[in-house]
């Protein structure tokens, strides 16, 4: 792969290709690929191939196949190394890494069956170190790691170098990090159930090979690909040692690449477009550098940060900040839905019609009201007619404990209160699944729709909380959801035409929808999408002409002040209804507690985010509130019309 650098990539140490999407990133990774492919077979020599797991690499899977599938790819010359596997897992284990790449890629094509190398996590202890010493021999005996795709873990980790991790280091048995296990707990049905040490790689032996591709979607990795990209190379994010390697790049999408220095602060890597959002960012960004309020910066205060073009543009310091002082307030309402008889000029949300109907889409329980319960409690008491719109029923995140819990619960009723004999044998049906199933078995329909309704039972008590007409609670249960298994999701036009349904049915004035920065292969990127084309479905019909469409941020990252164009303040009373109603979500809990930190449980996380969105607009020198709730508007979907 081609790799050269311009003037705004000047700060990063790896090579980096951003793409709009990672649909374009993987099309050129795998085009890239098959030419190598092809070529070794022109010259009769096997490719070498080291593969990666985790949700980053399916897309790239995928496009695989289907250059087998269409264009004729054969991967008979292709032999493979895996980079990792997890310790205790059997290779028919459904979270096995050797049973993920038979899934995600080798069934699919005509990869020969011993050309294949996934490390065995059945291994014994006592044999793990002449075990991975073999599997650095059979690399080598290969002729070496051509091409290695890697992803990045949130800790920093390649393959499963945590950090800590020498740049030497070789394969071997590692611990897993805390937040790696956290990560994985999803997978894994609770973190409880996550292996504790894994089979990897070494850093040095990543390193080895001949060419490197990193690959990372979603806002959840920007932080840690700046690190990696533009920081000093450091065992405390492993990834950042890519940087010695001469051929590697990283292929990210946008979200991904938010946090590099050519997103962040555009201005400081060559001229730009003073845009009116640029505009707001740098002065934003000058602030938050200085910790000083917006009103207060000088003239020398944007010289010195390399913003004089910028003065040069605007005038002087001190008509910037008033300009920037008021567009930041005029994000601030109280009055999501609009405040009725007031002047709506400068307010986010317009005042007409006074009564709007909202429809509010949660891709999973919990998600929407992680984002934005408090702003959901004042559209109801502002009379707003709000649908609640559940997309899927969320039964895949279900523990089997609380599955059992309610099982035993019900059984309970039904033998000793109300004597439901065709219930009682239901029950009793799911009883011995649940006690003959392993703990990572597929569950059946039935298990699934019962734990779907678990999830149904605790989103419509948080509900209750926040006021809302159960009436409008609504659960759409997409089939790509009701059908699919974490990473093996397929959207169909059903999905669309179900959203498009419901938004045809309602007509609303506002609609409010997350997931645009999440990974695109998770339950929040698949309903981003679908949401977005059932909208440029209807982008034609009179009531899209009077919609707005709201972004409400994930508690995966706060964002700043400059990237908000609504931001709803809470209470402390406000704080307090959102946490009881985030509690309502039992079985989403940490099931874990004596393993628990500070910020690991969601509703941890959403309190910080918020509270960190009222301190970053306090220290603007804007009003000082508990916490806020941020939107973002989605002038781009709403353009299509
Ligand atoms: C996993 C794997 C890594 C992978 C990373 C990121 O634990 N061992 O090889 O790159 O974590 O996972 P994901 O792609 O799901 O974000």
């Amino acid at each position: 792969m081609q790799i050269s650098q311009t003037e705004a990539e000047q700060y990063e140490r790896i090579p980096t290709k951003v793409f709009p999407t990672s649909d374009e990133a993987v099309r050129v990774v795998a085009a890239a690929i098959s030419h190598l492919v092809r070529e070794r077979q022109q010259q009769g020599r096997t490719l070498v191939l080291g593969l990666a797991t985790g949700s980053t690499p399916v897309k790239l899977y995928r496009e695989l196949i289907r250059l087998h599938r269409e264009e004729g790819l054969s991967f008979r010359n292709v032999v493979t190394f895996n980079l990792d596997e997890y310790c205790g897992l059997p290779p028919r284990h459904p979270e096995s890494y050797r049973h993920f790449m038979e899934v995600q890629l080798f069934q699919e094509v005509d990869i020969p069956a011993e050309n294949v190398h996934v490390p065995d996590g059945m291994i014994a202890r006592s044999e793990v170190f002449e075990y991975c010493r073999k599997y650095e021999e059979r690399i080598r005996e290969a002729g070496g790691i051509d091409l290695q795709v890697l992803g990045i873990g949130r800790t920093g980790h390649i393959g499963f170098n945590e950090p800590g991790s020498a740049v030497d280091s070789r394969t071997r048995m590692v611990t897993l990090d805390r937040l790696t296990r956290r990560d994985a707990a999803r997978d894994f049905r609770g973190e409880a159930n996550v292996p504790e040490y894994a089979i990897t790689m070494g850093v040095g032996t990543i390193l080895e090979a001949r060419e490197i591709a990193l690959l990372a979607w979603g806002e959840s990795k920007a932080a840690i690909l700046r690190a990696a990209i533009e920081g000093l190379q450091t065992d405390t994010v492993p990834a950042s040692f890519l940087q010695r390697h001469s051929n590697c790049q990283c292929f990210i999408d946008e979200t991904a690449a938010g946090e590099l220095t050519r997103f962040r602060l555009p201005w400081k890597v060559g001229p730009v477009y003073w845009e009116p959002p640029v505009i707001r960012k740098a002065v934003v960004s000058v602030a938050g550098e200085l910790k000083k309020p917006v009103l207060r910066l000088r003239d020398e205060d944007y010289t010195e940060n390399g913003l004089s073009p910028l003065l040069v543009e605007t005038g002087s310091a001190y008509s910037l900040n008033i300009r920037i002082f008021n567009e930041l307030q005029h994000t601030i309402t109280g009055w999501p839905g609009g405040k009725p008889n007031a002047d709506d000029s400068n307010r986010p949300v317009p005042a007409e019609p006074p009564r709007k109907r909202v429809i509010v889409f949660g891709p999973e329980p919990l998600d929407a009201e992680l984002g934005m319960a408090g702003t959901l409690h004042r559209l109801v008491r502002h009379q707003h007619e709000v649908t609640f719109t559940y997309l899927t029923s969320g039964n895949l995140g279900v523990p089997d404990n609380e599955a059992r819990m309610a099982i035993s619960l019900l059984n309970e009723l039904s033998v000793n209160r109300l004597g439901d004999i065709a219930g009682k044998e239901r029950l009793a049906e799911l009883a011995k699944e649940m006690e003959n199933k392993a703990p990572f078995d597929e569950d059946s329909v039935k298990l699934r729709q019962f734990k779907g309704l678990i999830r149904k039972a605790e989103a419509r008590a948080s509900c209750q909380v926040l006021g809302l007409d159960l009436s409008k609670v609504l659960f759409l249960d997409l089939p790509f959801y009701e059908k699919g298994r974490y990473r093996q999701f397929a959207t169909s036009e059903q999905d669309i035409a179900s959203i498009r349904g419901l938004c045809e049915r309602i007509q609303p004035h506002q609609i409010y929808v997350t997931g645009s920065g999440a990974d695109p292969s998770s339950v929040a990127g698949i309903c981003f999408r679908l949401v977005s084309s059932a909208l440029e479905a209807s982008g034609k019909e009179a009531w899209m002409g009077a919609c707005q469409v709201w972004l409400y941020a994930s508690s995966e990252r706060p964002w700043y002040p400059h990237e908000i164009d609504m931001a709803v303040p809470l209470s402390p009373a406000e704080l307090a209804v959102k946490l009881d109603c985030l509690y309502h979500h039992r079985s989403q809990r940490s099931q874990t507690p004596f393993l628990k930190t500070q910020s690991g449980e969601s509703w941890q996380q959403a309190e910080h985010s918020n509270r960190t969105t009222a301190e970053h607009y306090d220290h603007l020198g804007l009003p000082e509130y508990e916490a806020i709730e941020s939107f973002r508007r989605m002038k781009e979907v709403e353009r299509r019309r």
